[in-house]
């Protein structure tokens, strides 16, 4: 049975929605394209960051994924011909500091407490930003411990950023669940050797490669019936 179940943050935990919301108020008709091109670029950037330098110590070209999300709206605005001023950058970033947390993340996680079972965040997301993400939801009664990448300065997929949770818990691989609504981390994490469970929200298609998830559900609260 599983010890420790480990969850990614953003779309996972917590909801994204609302900065689509957002910036479709600022740019009428082009949100959905900007928000979908800001979170790929926000991603590349982390890849661009990890393999060029996949030191386990960290790479030189690190840059907090603060920053990185920051970066990427500005390429994605420049590459849209959006105009992006200061305060329109400050009240889209500042999004991220608002996210809700989906209804089931509270009651999954109070349903692994209640079975004795440990649980985890692991994130690309800097310490302040998941900080802040798990305060104003509330959730902090109810997770073991709140992992940050920022640790080691490489970002998911590099296998050390799973192996955090090995480093922080003493658990074995086998005894973790990894819990994503990213196909990308789900093979990452399966990769790595961790049971997987796909959130798979939107009845999009898996990867091509890589293993499949263990489990796949389109929310969070089928885990508390794969635990049982
Ligand atoms: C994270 C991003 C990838 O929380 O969703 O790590």
């Amino acid at each position: 049975m599983y010890k420790l179940i480990a969850f990614d943050a953003y779309g996972t935990l917590f909801d994204v929605y609302s900065i689509s919301q957002l910036a479709e108020s600022i740019y009428p008709a082009k949100g959905k394209q900007l928000t979908e091109l800001w979170r790929e670029r926000q991603i590349e950037y982390t890849r661009l960051v990890t393999i060029s330098d996949p030191n386990p110590a960290g790479s030189r070209y690190y840059l907090s994924f603060w920053e990185i999300t920051a970066r990427a709206l500005r390429y994605s605005c420049k590459r849209l011909g959006l105009l992006l001023s200061q305060a329109q950058e400050v009240q889209l970033m500042g999004q991220y500091a608002k996210l809700a947390a989906f209804t089931e993340s509270t009651e999954v996680l109070k349903g692994l407490r209640a079975a004795g079972i440990r649980s985890a965040i692991l994130s690309n997301g800097s310490k302040e930003m998941l900080a802040t993400a798990v305060e104003s939801n509330h959730l902090a009664p109810y997770l073991d411990q709140i992992i940050s990448v920022a640790d080691i300065r490489l970002f998911k997929t590099a296998p050390q950023t799973y192996g955090l949770l090995l480093d922080h818990f003493p658990v074995a691989r086998q005894e973790v669940l990894f819990v994503s609504s990213n196909a990308w981390d789900v093979v990452g994490a399966g990769w790595y050797g961790f049971d997987t469970f796909w959130v798979n929200r939107h009845a999009l298609p898996f990867e091509e490669i890589g293993p499949p998830p263990t489990y796949e559900a389109s929310g969070l609260i089928e885990i508390l019936k794969k635990i049982d």
